[in-house]
């Protein structure tokens, strides 16, 4: 369990702690659930993509987790952010991120967003509409990629695909040289191509494959300048999980996109997400009842559920826990860790293997730094968590926790 931990991640009397600092001490100080970031993993992880591509320009996909914090954190070890919205461009715009470090994505973008990617002059806009070059020619964009779509299935969840036939992303090859003409007719720079094939890739042969696909296009269409090969690596969620190392993936891509490339190398672009924050996260829960509700199923019932992490609902993901303050004692069986929320699918695990628990645990799930606190609601009017981050025996608010009154300011009636 420790190797789906963070980095400092350590059991010391029984208890687990982060960043040199207890489990209780962080559930005392934040309360649950709350996310807990380690920024030694954090920064391990942003210089293994540095080393593996020092000549790539490195973006953060804020998607993953849109936070100022973590992204003032990685600037300062030379990433920029890929943004898909408004909202994802104000939150890069307030951390301090140069445009010349912004790629703006959207398969919808509206004008308001061309507008601002003009106005911070962002690197690049990736385009991924038949009408868009016009649309943002008029917003004021001079710079451009286009997003394709090869036609190849990544090995991952089917939700979590994009480069497919069919895809709703990109455009497919004889569009998008369409689009590229079309752009550079309205004034508007076009250097190269966008290719993300998916999320959660647990080997590289699909990102090969597209890299051959992309050696051919090069040589039989068009020879981009720039290209800009997304993000995806994935993570290891539970035991067994052994997707590639950050390193291996990298070097292994970029080697086969230097081997026979019919020109001069391209710039390349890298836009990690779930690679370089999910590890480095986990989510520490307060355990409430314990009910057998079958022979075979006893619940371990939690204090947040789908709300902050949707992600079992969505993919049938699968996450493992431990019992933070007891974390030195033995299984003593398989638990279903479910939330509070009033839908019998809000299950966090199936399965758990875990000391007998009881009420007042703290629960932690490990991998849980990306995809979790960005895609949480209110569902059931439930406050979403805090987020810290924790190094060398101390934690620091990086996200508050939403209170009721956030919820009730949106109200209109009063109360
Ligand atoms: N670039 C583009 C254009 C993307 O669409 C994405 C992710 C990334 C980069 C970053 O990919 P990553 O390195 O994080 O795999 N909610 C899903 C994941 C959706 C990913 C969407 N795009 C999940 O929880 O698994």
């Amino acid at each position: 369990m420790l190797s789906l931990l963070p980095e400092t991640a350590a059991v010391e009397g029984g208890e687990l702690s982060v960043g040199g600092v207890p489990s209780s001490e962080l559930a005392a100080e934040f309360g649950t659930p709350l996310v807990v970031y380690c920024e030694q993993t954090v920064l391990a992880s942003a210089r293994a993509y540095r080393e593996a591509a020092p000549d790539a320009l490195p973006l953060y996909s804020l998607k993953a987790f849109p936070n100022i914090e973590l992204l003032r954190l990685l600037a300062a070890e030379g990433f920029g952010a890929d943004v898909s919205t408004l909202g994802e461009l104000e939150f890069a715009r307030r951390a301090g991120i140069p445009g010349r470090r912004i790629v703006v994505h959207g398969n919808n973008k509206s004008d308001e967003e061309l507008q601002a990617a003009a106005e911070i002059s962002a690197r690049f806009v990736v385009l991924d509409a038949l009408d868009e070059p016009e649309r943002a020619a008029a917003a004021g964009v001079r710079r451009a990629l286009i997003r394709v779509t090869p036609g190849i299935e990544a090995d991952t969840h089917e939700k979590i695909r994009t480069a497919q036939h069919g895809s709703k992303f990109g455009l497919p090859p004889a569009d998008a040289l369409a689009a590229a003409a079309r752009a550079r007719e309205a004034g508007v720079e076009v250097t190269g191509v966008h290719l993300h094939i998916g999320s959660q890739l647990v080997d590289p042969r699909a990102g090969l494959e597209t890299i051959d696909w992309l050696r051919d296009f090069a040589a039989r269409e068009w020879l981009p300048e720039v290209v800009d090969l997304g993000g995806g690596l994935g993570i290891p969620y539970v035991e067994g999980d052994r997707p590639p190392a950050i390193r291996e993936f990298v070097t292994t891509l970029l080697s086969r996109l230097a081997a026979g490339w019919p020109g001069e190398p391209p710039e390349v672009i890298l836009e990690p997400g779930r690679s370089l924050v999910g590890p480095a996260g986990l989510t520490l829960y307060r355990v409430g009842v314990v009910k057998q509700a079958s022979d075979e199923v006893t619940y371990v019932a939690v204090d947040g559920g789908m709300s902050d992490n949707p992600r079992p609902q969505l993919y049938g993901a699968r996450y493992s826990a431990l019992l933070a303050n007891r974390a030195d004692e033995q299984a003593a069986g398989a638990y279903d860790v479910c939330g509070k929320h009033c839908e019998s699918g809000d299950v966090l695990i199936e399965g758990a293997r875990l000391p007998e628990p009881r009420r007042g645990d703290l629960l932690a799930v490990p991998a849980t730094g990306a995809y979790t606190l960005s895609m949480g609601s209110n569902y059931n009017a439930v406050p979403r968590p805090a987020a810290v981050l924790v190094a060398e025996g101390r934690a620091r608010l990086i996200r508050s926790r939403e209170s009721l009154d956030d919820l009730l300011r949106q109200e209109q009636a009063g109360g």
